[in-house]
């Protein structure tokens, strides 16, 4: 993980590199057990996230904070990331070519930690895990797949997906929220 952060810090060819040194910003590498069963993806750190190199700790982060007590799992238990490292201008989706450029360092994360379940938030990181690991559900969208546990193959291993909806797409849709606090119950068998 060390190796990756160092890499990440030096990424100058990354579209990023310029916002995140003129802003004083940090890369985002991950947080929590390397031991972690459970490995939840988001999309690409935030303002907060930016400012402290830690994943999901401004609005986002306090929705999963609220979702992880509600089945009562530890974030201290889990290993939380991104697919993107660093953050994108004004919180705009992923492009392509970030996505393509910083993948590997999460790939090389996935194999380090070996989770058994891999809880993916956002469409960003679903569509990411479910294409790499070629599991046929691939072209359905997180309307249809949301909360469903979907068997894949990774390098290191059999794997469960658990495409969720992105924390942050509950701040203005309280239904949503229910959603996802019934779909995070299936994390409930693997702990
Ligand atoms: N949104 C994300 O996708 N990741 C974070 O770390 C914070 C907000």
């Amino acid at each position: 993980m060390k190796a990756i952060r160092d890499e990440v810090l030096a990424l100058k060819i990354s579209p990023l590199y310029e916002y995140r040194a003129a802003n004083g910003y940090f890369p985002v590498i991950g947080e929590g057990s390397h031991e972690a069963s459970i490995m939840f993806i988001g999309e690409a750190p935030g303002k907060n996230e930016a400012q402290t190199a830690r994943p999901f700790c401004g609005a986002s982060g306090k929705i999963l904070d609220e979702l992880l007590a509600t089945i009562g799992l530890a974030r201290a238990s889990v290993y939380i990331t991104n697919i993107v490292k660093d953050r994108p201008p004004e919180n705009r989706d992923p492009l392509p070519a970030e996505i393509m450029l910083y993948s590997p360092f999460l790939d090389r994360q996935i194999d380090i930690i070996r989770p058994k379940v891999i809880a993916t938030l956002g469409r960003f990181a679903m569509k990411y895990i479910l294409d790499k690991y070629g599991a046929i559900e691939n072209s359905n969208s997180i309307s249809s797949l949301h909360g469903t546990l979907i068997k894949a193959l990774a390098p290191h291993g059999e794997v469960v997906v658990l495409p969720l909806y992105h924390p942050a797409a509950t701040i203005y849709n309280q239904s949503l929220k229910e959603t996802l606090k019934k779909d995070f119950k299936e994390l409930k068998k693997f702990i």
